[in-house]
């Protein structure tokens, strides 16, 4: 039988990219992060001190960013205009600003071009947040992966740790908290489950089990 294309949607930290990597992998699926993407293009407003309310300006920087999503072999790579920004696109100054840039009509048409276009001949799991509703309407397989905002914070707080950075829990909880509100109340394509999607709560659970839970719907509707 042919591929499929699995839409994982949810709100901020819930797992979404760990999971959708893993599922691609052991699927043989090419694995695509559409939150780099707003990223990347918040990344590249920011470095050019474009002013983020100017959507015009905005509008413009957008259509000139190439924006490439590299497969590698543990991690993948995001490059903007040539450079690898695969770790700057992680800073807390993009990490606050995303969602705005992102609520942006222009900013949203053209990524969502994109999007589709890269999963026109290949299987995907393709991760954000309006995939099952808007980029993916027709995906075959449909996630929407949830978990309590005290685990999501300690799992950030984690990762933030490894990193090297020092934050509070109560900080990141409330920016995790800020970014789903104003992704979730935008005009455009909000972040919110498809009528057919699946729910996942991975609250409690552990990375092995809800992938092998999505692999498992995956393989019976191939
Ligand atoms: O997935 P990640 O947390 O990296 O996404 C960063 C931000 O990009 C989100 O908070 C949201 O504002 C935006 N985003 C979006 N639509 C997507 C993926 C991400 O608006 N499909």
């Amino acid at each position: 039988t042919g591929g499929m294309r699995i839409a994982i949607d949810g709100p901020a930290a819930a797992g979404k990219s760990t999971i959708a990597k893993l599922v691609a992998r052991k699927l043989g699926y090419t694995y695509i992060d559409t939150g780099a993407m707003y990223r990347a293009i918040t990344y590249k407003v920011l470095q050019n001190a474009v002013d983020p309310h100017d959507e015009e300006a905005i509008a413009q920087l957008v259509g000139q960013a190439e924006i490439e999503l590299q497969q590698g072999e543990q991690a993948q790579k995001v490059i903007l205009d040539g450079r690898d920004v695969t770790e700057v696109i992680r800073s807390h100054e993009v990490t606050s600003q995303v969602s705005a840039i992102a609520a942006l009509t222009s900013v949203r048409q053209l990524l969502m071009k994109k999007q589709q276009n890269l999963a026109k001949d290949s299987s995907v799991v393709m991760d954000g947040r309006d995939i099952g509703t808007s980029v993916l309407p027709d995906a075959e397989l449909k996630i929407f992966m949830t978990a309590s905002v005290e685990e999501r914070a300690e799992r950030r707080l984690l990762e933030e740790k490894q990193r090297g950075n020092t934050v509070d829990y109560e900080t990141l909880k409330g920016e995790i908290s800020a970014r789903d509100k104003a992704d979730s109340e935008r005009e455009i394509s909000p972040l919110k489950k498809a009528e057919d999607a699946i729910i996942i709560d991975t609250t409690g659970k552990t990375i092995e089990e809800v992938t092998n839970s999505i692999v498992e719907y995956a393989e019976k509707r191939l």
